[in-house]
């Protein structure tokens, strides 16, 4: 067992922290960041961690790219700030980058700063374009904490519990979430039952000709690193199926890209994956390697109906951020990131596969490209949360930061930067089946 290095450093600031910082502010690991690179990061005791936690799942090219920091130096030299009074060349410059990476026709782009805002963003967008009030969600998902995204948020109760009454005109169906159908069938060779349960739900709760938008993470992130199903036929899955719903009443489909963004899946964004294009595409998190920026893209025609000023933010697209995004993006691209997410992605499953032959704790292994999870069970197959604390424990011991997910917190998220060697692998790896030994 790997002795912990002395914490008194970070004792020190938790404890100013403890008297100072919000408790909500909460916080995975008992440690005080110092500085960070690539895969690793360091306490205030100098101690080195392997991080795939990733600032949760937002430094895709890893801590501190040099590109991305020379990136934003030079901005801020020129121009930090200037808000909506003029236009300015780096948020022009992304936006006609982020027209080209995006699917197809999703060509026009509002920039704000977090994900739960450009959730926000969207679902106003939505209802202003369609002129109609309701909105579909799916059960499991995280879409952020401003009062909208929480309305539209049931990964748990929990993000819900204390602030009702919730903004209303939201309703919920199941997540296609084989390993745990929400209709008891077989995964994969099943008609897609849980599909009817969205049907029914236009035909008994809420006319399609009044709701605006279904809102879906095309990989399901908080909720438990979950791929949708794709039922027997494989061809004409649930994303299909969805996609010719909302086509057939005039709903916008939003995905939530904002953890599956810009590489993460192995793919620009993870709706390629099915070949599906929605209205709207929220992103954050991996686009500015850090910098706050987030942003709702669509296509010319449906951001017009969305006349000026409609809606705004004061720092949303700032010049700084847009340069670090241009940098990270650029990186992805000229060191072919969406390759390495995938071969390392495979790399990744397949040795966790192994594992799961060898220690019955590990129910399922899932994911695309570096978005793997990792869902712990008892020996009942029910969701194991104590399994799951104690083994991000025992390589947190080890130096080895993860974090989990999933409604009982029983799911391990690997999200390591998209430029992660087979060495930092096989380090991790080790470390995670040393972790696997101990568990009680
Ligand atoms: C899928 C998804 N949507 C939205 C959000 C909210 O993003 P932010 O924390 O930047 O507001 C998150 C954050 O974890 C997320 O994972």
């Amino acid at each position: 067992m790997v002795a912990k290095v002395e914490k008194n450093k970070n004792q020190k600031w938790l404890e100013t922290s403890a008297k100072h910082v919000a408790p909500t502010n909460a916080r995975c690991f008992d440690i005080v960041a110092e500085r960070a690179e690539g895969a690793y990061l360091w306490d205030v005791n100098g101690t080195r961690y392997i991080d795939f936690g990733m600032g949760i799942a937002v430094n895709n090219v890893g801590h501190c790219h040099p590109e991305v920091v020379k990136a934003a130096k030079n901005q801020i030299d020129k121009f930090i700030h200037g808000a909506m009074v003029t236009s300015h060349v780096p948020l022009i410059e992304l936006s006609k980058k982020l027209a080209e990476i995006a699917p197809e026709k999703l060509d026009t782009v509002f920039l704000n700063n977090t994900g739960g805002e450009a959730i926000d963003a969207a679902i106003k967008f939505a209802r202003f374009v369609t002129q109609r009030p309701n909105i579909i969600a799916f059960t499991g998902a995280f879409h952020g904490r401003t009062l909208l995204a929480t309305a539209l948020t049931t990964a748990k109760s929990y993000y819900r519990e204390g602030y009702e009454p919730l903004p209303s005109g939201i309703y919920h169906v199941p997540y296609p979430y084989c390993y745990r159908c929400p209709v008891k069938q077989e995964p994969n060779h099943c008609k897609l039952e849980c599909f009817e349960l969205l049907e029914k739900t236009l035909q008994h709760q809420v006319k399609p000709n009044t709701v605006a938008a279904i809102i879906m993470e095309p990989v399901l992130g908080e909720g438990g690193y979950v791929v949708p199903a794709t039922g027997y036929k494989k061809q004409n899955g649930y994303m299909e199926r969805l996609r010719e719903l909302c086509d057939k009443y005039g709903i916008m489909l939003i995905f939530d890209e904002v953890q599956t963004g810009f590489g993460r899946t192995g793919k620009w964004f993870a709706c390629e994956h099915w070949d599906i294009v929605p209205d709207a595409l929220v992103v954050a998190k991996g686009i500015a390697s850090g910098f706050p920026l987030a942003g709702v893209i669509s296509r010319k025609e449906l951001m017009e109906k969305w006349s000026a000023g409609r809606h705004g933010s004061t720092y949303g697209g700032n010049p700084v951020s847009c340069s670090a995004a241009l940098a990270s993006i650029k990186v992805i691209e000229d060191d072919n990131l969406l390759d390495n997410a995938r071969v390392m992605g495979n790399m990744l499953v397949d040795r966790f596969n192994e594992m799961k032959k060898k220690y019955p704790v590990i129910g399922e292994v899932r994911g695309l490209g570096l978005m793997i999870g990792v869902e712990l069970i008892d020996k009942h197959g029910m969701p194991d949360g104590k399994a799951l604390l104690q083994l991000v424990n025992e390589c947190f011991k080890r130096n080895l930061l993860l974090l989990d997910c999933g409604s009982h917190d029983h799911v391990i998220r690997f999200v390591p930067p998209l430029n992660v060697t087979k060495e930092q692998l096989e380090e991790a790896l080790a470390i995670f089946e040393a972790g696997l030994k101990e568990l009680d």
